[in-house]
C-alpha cells in the first residue's frame, strides 16, 4: 500500500470503528431501559439522532407536543441519552429529594467546572461559605456592594448630558459587575486591580459560552463531551490564574503577618479570600510558606462562575424588561425616588433594599421569565432505579430535568395570563425575590437551592435602582423592542444596543 491508500484507510477504518461505537452505545442504552416501568420515550423518526435536531432548533414545540401526548412525565432521546422530563407535578419531587436526585452532577453533565477548578469539596465548601458567610456578613456586603455599583456605574455609563449609546449592554454590565463581586471576594487591596479585573470578566465569559456548545460528543459518552467543551476555559484558566496568584499572594502575606504581630487585636477584613485565609487546612500556622495558593485560587475561580455569570445575565435581562416594559418606568421611578429621599440620600440600608417591593416583584418577573424551557437538570443516584410518586420510574444515572414552561405557564400557579410579563404578580402573592416558591424555579428548590440567591438579588436590585434614579434608557432603534428567543432550551442572550441619558427633572 502506499501513504495515500493507507491513510485513507485509517481514516475508514476510523470513521467505521466511530459509527460502530455510537450504534454499540446507543443499543446499550436502549436495551437497559426495557424492564422498568419507564415514562413514554417520545416517538421520534431517526434512530441514533432521536429528538436531537427539533430539541435544538425548536425546544418549545417538541416539549409542548410530546406534554400533549404523553403527559406530565415522558423521556427524550437527545445527543444519544435519554433524558426525562418532569412537568410541575414532579418537579417539586426532584427538588426535595436531595438523596435521590443530584443538582451538582446533573449540571456538571453540562458544565463540568470539576474538570477546571481541580479540587476535592470545592463546589460544596464555596456554597458553605456563602451560606454561612456571605448570608451571615449581610449587612457588612450590602453597604460595600452598594458603593462599589455607584463606583462602577460611575466609570461604565458616567454621565450622560449628551445621550450614550452603550452597544454591548452585556459587557458593559460585567465590567460593571465585577467590581462589587472581586470586592466581595479577593477583598479591598486588589478589587480595584485591572489585572485581577479582567481576569473575573475573562473567566466568567468563557464559563458562559460553554451554556451555548451542543454536547454533539455526547452521543458517544458524555464524558467526551465534558473533556472537550472544557478544553478553552482550562487553557484560559491556567493563564488567569497566574495573574490572580501573582496578585494576591503579596495580600495574603501581608495578612498573616498582622495576624501574627497583633494577634487579636488585628481586625480582619470581610471578604472571601480571608474565608479560605481562616481554614487551617489551607493555611498552616500563619506560615506565608505553608498556603495552598492551588486552592485558593481555584476557589476564587469558581466563585467568578457562581457571583458573577448568571448574576450578569439576570441583571442584563432585568435591564431589557426596564427599558422594554415602558409602563413600569414611572411607578418604580417613584418607589426609588421616595426610598432615596427617605434615607436622605444616604447609603441604603438592608432594609431599605427591602422597601422596594415593587421593584423587587419587577426583578422576581424578569428572573421567572428567563429560565428558558427545561432545565435544573438533577442525576438520579439512587440505587439502581427510583419510582416517582406518579408510579413512572427512572435508572439509576438518568438525568431528569425540570420542565419550566409547564411551572411558568400554570394558570393555577402563576395567576392570570401566566406568561406574560405582569410586574407585580408576586407583589401581590407578598412573595419576595428571594423567596423560593412552587411557582419559582429560577433558584431551585430544596436543600440545594442557589444559596447565592440574596446576593444576586440585592444586586439587580441596587443597579436597577441607581439606574432608575440617574437615567432614562432605551434602545438603540425604538422600532425594535429586544427580541427574545431560545438556543436549543435555553435563551437566547440579548444584544441590542441601549441609550442612557442623564434624566431631566432635578428632584430636591
Ligand atoms: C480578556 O478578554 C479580552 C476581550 O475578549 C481580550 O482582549 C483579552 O486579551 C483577554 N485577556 C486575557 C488576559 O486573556
Ligand atoms: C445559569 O444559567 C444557565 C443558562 O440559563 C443555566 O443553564 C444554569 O443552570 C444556571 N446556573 C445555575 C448555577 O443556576
Ligand atoms: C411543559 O409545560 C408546558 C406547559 O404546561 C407543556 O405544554 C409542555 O408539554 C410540558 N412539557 C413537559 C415535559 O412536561
Amino acid at each position: 500500500m502506499n501513504e495515500i491508500t493507507l491513510g485513507s484507510f485509517y481514516i475508514q477504518s476510523f470513521i467505521i470503528g466511530f459509527i460502530g461505537l455510537i450504534l454499540v452505545t446507543v443499543f446499550f442504552k436502549l436495551s437497559g431501559r426495557t424492564k422498568l416501568n419507564e415514562p413514554p420515550l417520545a416517538y421520534y423518526r431517526f434512530p441514533i439522532i432521536g429528538h436531537t435536531w427539533s430539541y435544538l432548533t425548536d425546544c418549545e414545540k417538541l416539549i409542548l407536543e410530546s406534554r400533549k401526548k404523553y403527559g406530565e412525565t415522558f423521556s427524550l432521546y437527545v445527543f444519544g441519552q435519554i433524558q426525562t422530563v418532569v412537568g410541575k407535578e414532579t418537579a417539586h419531587e426532584v427538588l426535595k429529594k436531595d438523596q435521590v436526585f443530584n443538582f451538582r452532577e446533573g449540571y456538571r453533565t453540562f458544565l463540568p467546572l470539576n474538570f477546571v477548578f481541580r479540587q476535592d469539596m470545592l463546589a460544596e465548601n464555596n456554597a458553605k461559605i456563602t451560606r454561612d458567610y456571605i448570608s451571615g456578613k449581610f449587612k457588612h456586603f450590602i453597604n460595600e456592594l452598594q458603593k462599589n455599583i455607584i463606583k462602577a456605574i460611575d466609570l461604565y455609563i458616567g454621565e450622560c448630558v449628551e445621550p450614550k449609546i452603550i452597544r454591548e449592554p452585556r459587557k458593559t454590565i460585567s465590567d460593571i459587575i465585577a467590581i462589587p463581586v472581586a470586592n466581595i471576594i479577593v477583598g479591598e487591596e486588589c478589587c480595584n486591580n485591572e489585572d485581577i479585573l479582567e481576569a473575573f470578566k475573562n473567566v466568567s465569559l468563557l464559563i458562559a459560552k460553554l451554556f451555548y456548545i451542543p454536547p454533539i460528543l455526547s452521543f458517544i459518552h458524555p464524558w467526551l463531551h465534558q473533556q472537550f467543551i472544557v478544553i478553552p476555559l482550562r487553557f484560559g484558566w491556567s493563564q488567569h490564574k497566574k495573574v490572580i496568584i501573582s496578585h494576591i499572594k503579596p495580600v495574603i502575606e501581608k495578612r498573616l503577618d498582622n495576624k501574627k504581630r497583633l494577634g487579636d487585636a488585628w481586625v480582619a477584613p470581610l471578604d472571601i479570600l480571608q474565608c479560605y485565609l481562616d481554614d487551617p487546612e489551607i493555611v498552616i500556622d500563619l506560615d506565608p510558606n505553608n498556603v495552598n495558593y492551588d486552592y485558593i485560587a481555584d476557589g476564587i475561580g469558581h466563585f467568578i462562575f457562581a457571583t458573577m455569570t448568571n448574576t450578569t445575565i439576570g441583571t442584563t435581562n432585568a435591564l431589557y424588561d426596564l427599558v422594554e416594559k415602558k409602563q413600569y418606568w414611572q411607578e418604580l421611578y417613584q418607589e426609588a425616588q421616595e426610598i432615596n429621599k427617605q434615607c436622605n440620600g444616604n447609603e441604603l440600608t438592608f432594609n431599605d433594599i427591602a422597601k422596594m417591593v415593587k421593584l423587587d416583584s419587577f426583578v422576581k418577573e424578569s428572573l421567572r421569565l428567563a429560565t428558558g424551557i427545561v432545565g435544573l437538570s438533577h442525576k438520579c443516584i439512587f440505587k439502581s432505579y427510583y419510582t416517582f410518586a406518579n408510579g413512572y420510574q427512572i435508572p439509576s444515572g438518568r438525568l431528569v430535568s425540570l420542565n419550566f414552561s409547564d411551572t411558568n405557564n400554570d394558570e393555577e400557579l402563576q395567576g392570570q395570563n401566566p406568561t406574560e410579563f405582569y410586574a407585580y404578580r408576586h407583589l401581590e402573592r407578598d412573595s419576595p425575590a428571594t423567596k423560593l416558591e412552587r411557582n419559582f424555579l429560577t433558584f431551585g428548590g430544596g436543600k440545594r437551592a442557589c444559596p447565592g440567591r440574596f446576593l444576586a438579588v440585592n444586586e439587580i436590585k441596587t443597579f436597577l435602582h441607581k439606574v432608575l434614579l440617574k437615567y432614562n434608557v432605551r434602545t438603540d432603534n425604538d422600532e425594535i423592542g429586544p427580541k427574545r428567543g431560545y438556543l436549543g432550551p435555553i435563551p437566547k442572550p440579548i444584544n441590542v444596543g441601549l441609550v442612557f441619558e442623564n434624566r431631566k427633572e432635578i428632584e430636591i
